[in-house]
């Protein structure tokens, strides 16, 4: 683990930080589709349409059809909401990432980089606009490349985070996730995150696959 250095964020580092982001939120599409034929609605809802044509009309293929228009709905709704939530954040802090967050106090950005030299994880830190408090600062955008997970990536970033925080006075580290993100869960809760609350989507595509934002909260205080 020690090979890989944690160090500020560098202008050349554009192009892998956009890409190792992009490629982690669009990598959610499946399990928000998995955990959404989990649901018992999305069950009932598939039983309704393939029983509907069947017993209405006596067509199997047109029962058949309506399943798939099901599925494809699901799979769209989850792709959707991952899809917009990382074209929103390159248009905006990830556009210009050096203004946003290495010219303003209490923001930062950090990256991983592997033995090779090669950008392999990043994260940021900014104040919070979370609800909970002026002194919290926002830990953002972790994303780890596929080909280098679980190898404590994630973790060292987590704790160059924390320290940050630590050296700005800040009471704690806040965090938004979704229940879709399991590894992100795991992760932050190994860490010594605390569950703080819980805000459920309010689309009708989010209300479907039943995304569900999770805030969880760092206390540096009682660390
Ligand atoms: C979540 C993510 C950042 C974790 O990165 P990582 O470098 O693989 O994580 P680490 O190797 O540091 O693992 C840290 C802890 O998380 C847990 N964890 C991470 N991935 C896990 C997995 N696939 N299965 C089980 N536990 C996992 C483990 O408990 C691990 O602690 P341990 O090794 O002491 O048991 C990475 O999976 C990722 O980039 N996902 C896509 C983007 C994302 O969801 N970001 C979070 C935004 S809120």
């Amino acid at each position: 683990m020690s090979t890989y250095n944690v160090r500020l964020y560098q202008d050349s580092d554009f192009l892998a930080v956009r890409r190792i982001f992009t490629h982690g939120c669009h990598g959610h599409t499946a399990a928000a589709f998995y955990k959404a034929l989990k649901l018992p609605h999305n069950w009932l809802l598939l039983l309704v349409v393939f029983l509907l044509p069947l017993v209405t009309i006596g067509s199997i293929l047109l029962s058949i059809l309506d399943v798939v228009i099901v599925l494809l709905m699901l799979w769209l709704s989850g792709r959707e909401f991952f899809h917009s939530y990382a074209k929103h954040a390159l248009l905006d802090d990830l556009k210009d990432i050096t203004r946003y967050y290495l010219q303003r106090e209490g923001y930062c950005f950090w990256v991983v980089e592997s033995p090779a030299g090669e950008v392999v994880g990043m994260v940021a830190a900014a104040i919070s606009h979370l609800p909970g408090g002026e002194k919290h600062i926002e830990l953002k955008r972790m994303s780890v490349a596929r080909t280098h997970r679980g190898k404590g990536i994630a973790k060292l970033l987590c704790r160059t985070l924390i320290n940050f925080a630590r050296k700005s006075e800040c009471e704690a580290v806040v965090l938004s996730t979704t229940t879709v993100q399991d590894d992100a869960l795991r992760l932050y809760e190994r860490i010594g995150f605390r569950h703080a609350h819980t805000t459920y989507a309010t689309k009708f595509t989010e209300r479907l696959v039943r995304i569900t934002y999770v805030i969880y909260k760092y206390d540096i205080l009682k660390s």
